[in-house]
C-alpha cells in the first residue's frame, strides 16, 4: 500500500512540485493549504501532470482543533512535509507579529497533532538565511546561524530551536532543509512560481519585465565586493529542490538517520552573480530585458553559496540542473501564465 505523506502549503510554489515528485515516486499524498499565497487550480495542474489528484483540505494550520480533528481522521499519514509559510522578507519588517504567529503556531500545532497521533517523521522548509552573511563560502551546515535580519528569518531560526528541543525529547525525527534560492519551474511548465501583486525575488521580476507587466528590473547594487559587482547567490531548480524532500522523507521512514534532529544544505555549490543571471536569461530565451542599475537593497547580504557535501554524501542527493533550465523552465512558465493558464 502506498505511504501516505501530508505536505502542508502544498498548492504553493515549492510544495506543488514536491507534491507531483512525491506522487511520481509511488505515494499518497494529502495537502492542507489555507489558500493564502495560492491557488485551488493548482491541483488540476497536479493532476495535469501525475494524473492524480491530492487529496486536499482548505484549513489554516493556526487553527488547533482542525489540525487535531485532521490527525484525528487521518490517523495513516506517515509522514509530514510542512512549507506552510509566510516568506515575504519585506512584509515581515512591517507586520513582524503576523509572521510569528503563522510560521510558530502553525509548527506548534503540527507538532503536538503528531506526538498526539504518533506520526514521527518531519520534513521541515527552512532557509538559507539563516547563515545571514557567512564568513566562509561555501557555507556548510556547521556555519553559526547569525541573528536574523527580518522577523521571517527569525521564523526560520526559532522553528529549528523548537523543533530540535522536541525531537530529543519525543519520538519525532526531523530534518530541516535550508534551501539557497529557489527558481525555475516544472519542465512541463504547468506549475510553477505565483508571486501575488510586484514580486520581491529576482526571478519572477525578471519574467515578468521579460513579459512586459513591470516595465524596468532593478538591479540592486554594482558596487558590492564580487567580481562584477553584483550579489552572488545559489539558486536552484525548485525541480531539484522537489527531488530532495523525497529523499528526505524517505530516510525518516526508513529510518536511516544518524541524529534525530538533522540540517542540510539543499543549493548547487555554484554562485551566480545578479548580472550573471540576467545574461543567462537573456541568452537562452533570446530575449532582450530592460534593466537598471539601483541602489543597494537594505538587509541584501554581499554574497552566499551552499556546501552541498552533506546533501551529497549523508542524504545522497545532487542537484541536477542548471541555470539554463532554471531560467527556461521560469520562462516557459511566465508565457502559459500570460496565455490564461492560471485564472485570476
Ligand atoms: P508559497 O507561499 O508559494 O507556499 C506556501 C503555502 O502555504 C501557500 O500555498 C500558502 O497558502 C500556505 N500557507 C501559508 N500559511 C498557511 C497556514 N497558516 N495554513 C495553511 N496554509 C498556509 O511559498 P514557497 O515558496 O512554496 O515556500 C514554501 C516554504 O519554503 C516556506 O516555508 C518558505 O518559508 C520556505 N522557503 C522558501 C524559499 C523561497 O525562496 N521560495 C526559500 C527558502 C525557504
Ligand atoms: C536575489 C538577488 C537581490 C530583486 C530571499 C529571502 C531568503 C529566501 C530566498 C526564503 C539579490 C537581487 C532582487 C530585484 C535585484 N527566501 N534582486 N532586483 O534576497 O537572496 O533571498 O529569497 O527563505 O530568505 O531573503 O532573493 O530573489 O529577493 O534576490 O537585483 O528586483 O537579486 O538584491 O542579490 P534573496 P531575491
Amino acid at each position: 500500500m502506498a505511504k501516505k505523506i501530508l505536505v502542508t502549503g502544498g498548492t504553493g510554489y515549492i510544495g506543488s512540485h514536491t507534491v507531483v515528485e512525491l506522487q511520481n515516486s509511488g505515494y499518497e499524498v494529502c495537502i492542507i493549504d489555507n489558500l493564502s499565497n495560492s491557488t485551488i487550480q493548482i491541483l488540476d495542474q497536479i493532476e495535469k501532470i501525475t494524473s492524480i489528484r491530492p487529496d486536499f483540505s482548505e484549513f489554516d494550520i493556526c487553527d488547533k482543533p482542525a489540525v487535531d480533528n485532521f490527525f484525528k481522521t487521518n490517523d495513516d499519514i506517515e509522514g509530514v512535509i510542512h512549507f506552510a509559510a509566510f516568506k515575504a522578507v519585506g512584509e515581515s519588517t512591517e507586520l513582524p507579529l503576523k509572521y510569528y504567529r503563522n510560521n510558530l503556531v502553525s509548527l506548534m500545532n503540527l507538532l503536538e497533532a503528531m506526538d498526539e497521533y504518533q506520526c514521527s517523521n518531519l520534513v521541515f522548509s527552512s532557509s538559507c538565511t539563516v547563515y545571514g552573511q557567512p564568513e566562509k563560502l561555501p557555507v556548510s551546515e556547521n556555519a553559526p546561524v547569525q541573528k536574523a535580519i527580518s522577523p521571517y528569518g527569525n521564523t526560520k531560526q526559532i522553528s529549528e530551536e523548537i523543533i530540535a528541543d522536541v525531537v530529543y525529547k519525543d519520538e519525532t525525527k526531523a530534518i530541516s532543509l535550508r534551501y539557497f534560492n529557489p527558481i525555475g519551474a516544472h519542465p512541463s511548465a504547468l506549475i510553477g512560481e505565483l508571486p501575488i501583486g510586484i514580486p520581491n525575488n529576482l526571478v519572477p521580476f525578471i519574467t515578468q519585465t521579460a513579459i512586459g507587466k513591470r516595465e524596468q528590473l532593478k538591479v540592486f547594487g554594482d558596487d558590492y565586493n564580487t567580481p562584477d559587482g553584483s550579489c552572488i547567490r545559489d539558486y536552484i531548480h525548485v525541480v531539484d529542490l522537489a527531488k530532495a524532500h523525497v529523499v528526505a522523507v524517505e530516510r525518516l521512514l526508513n529510518k536511516k538517520t544518524s541524529d534525530p534532529f538533522e540540517v542540510f544544505n539543499l543549493g548547487t555549490g555554484n554562485g551566480y552573480s545578479v548580472l550573471e543571471l540576467v545574461k543567462t536569461f537573456e541568452q537562452v530565451n533570446k530575449v532582450k530585458l530592460n534593466y537598471t542599475i539601483t541602489d543597494r537593497r537594505p538587509g541584501d547580504v554581499e554574497q552566499v553559496w551552499a556546501d552541498t557535501q552533506k546533501a551529497n554524501n549523508v542524504l545522497g542527493w545532487k542537484a541536477q540542473l542548471g541555470a539554463e533550465e532554471m531560467l527556461l523552465s521560469a520562462w516557459e512558465w511566465e508565457k502559459n501564465l500570460k496565455q490564461g493558464i492560471i485564472k485570476s
